[in-house]
């Protein structure tokens, strides 16, 4: 088979990547795409380490022997724990990671604070910390642990009274100081969006790292002339690792919405 025609794989801890693989499908529609979401293990922000750096790598080896030409890990977690350690395992395959969309939220230039809104372990991490170095003088940059957000997602919870009691209690505490704008640092958050936008005005930008990420994977296949050249619709396959209908039923949901 030529290897333009193979899908792309894209990698998730559970339902939260199909908002980058949204933004990719928009930019390649004539790509075929495999998305492999690990709800079964859902949430990995509150795992080791090394358990998302070994879950990441048997769900990105599942993604190879599905055939894949490029693969997206479209989770900021799985992201921080493994990027570099698979690039080192797989130098010849186009992997592309996903993290907190800093650049562009200081690139805005306003006046005000910025929110990063992620996992736990995504802001621990030796990335993030690093990203906050590059960009520490230039903003007023203050991370917002967020546990317990993946699952309302994962449950298909994006605008009840619930979710938006736990985004209240979460940014109350910002009240009082002027946000420049949001940065959804977790691949599951831009679902939730619209809520936070209810709750703290639609004058806040509110970013998330999808399309560049979807920017990325494109320019990486394009230096490999590994973009497909037909003229035709995509076709999607979305596998899960949690065997409920439900989880399934959630996925196309939100791939359509
Ligand atoms: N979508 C994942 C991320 O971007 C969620 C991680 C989790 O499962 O805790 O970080």
């Amino acid at each position: 088979m030529d290897d333009r025609r193979r899908p792309i794989g894209f990698f998730d801890s559970g339902v939260g990547g199909l908002s980058v693989m949204k933004e990719a499908l928009k930019l390649m529609p004539n790509e075929d795409y495999i998305y492999f979401g690990d709800s079964k293990n859902a949430p990995y922000g509150i795992r080791t380490v090394d358990e998302v750096r070994k879950l990441t790598f048997d769900a990105v080896d599942f993604l190879l022997r599905k055939g894949v030409k490029g693969i997206v890990i479209a989770c900021n977690t799985a992201t921080s724990a493994a990027v570099e350690a698979l690039r080192m395992e797989y130098p010849n395959i186009p992997i592309v990671g996903i993290e907190p969309a800093l650049k562009p939220a200081v690139e805005l230039n306003k006046e005000g604070s910025i929110l990063i809104m992620a996992t736990s372990m995504t802001l621990k991490e030796k990335k993030f910390n690093n990203l906050m170095e590059r960009y520490k003088d230039k903003a007023n940059i203050i991370p917002v642990p967020c546990p317990g957000l993946v699952e309302f997602i994962e449950e298909g919870n994006f605008e009840g009274q619930e979710v938006e009691d736990y985004l209240h209690n979460k940014l109350n505490e910002y009240n009082d100081i002027e946000i420049a704008s949001v940065v959804l640092g977790c691949t599951h958050y831009p679902f939730v969006k619209k809520t936070i936008s209810k709750i703290l005005g639609d004058k806040i930008d509110i970013i998330d790292g999808g399309y560049g990420t979807a920017k990325e994977i494109q320019r990486r296949l394009r230096i490999q002339n590994l973009l497909n050249d037909e003229d035709k619709e995509a076709n999607i396959e979305i596998i899960n690792s949690s065997n409920k209908k439900e989880v399934l039923d959630l996925s196309y949901k939100l791939l359509n919405m």
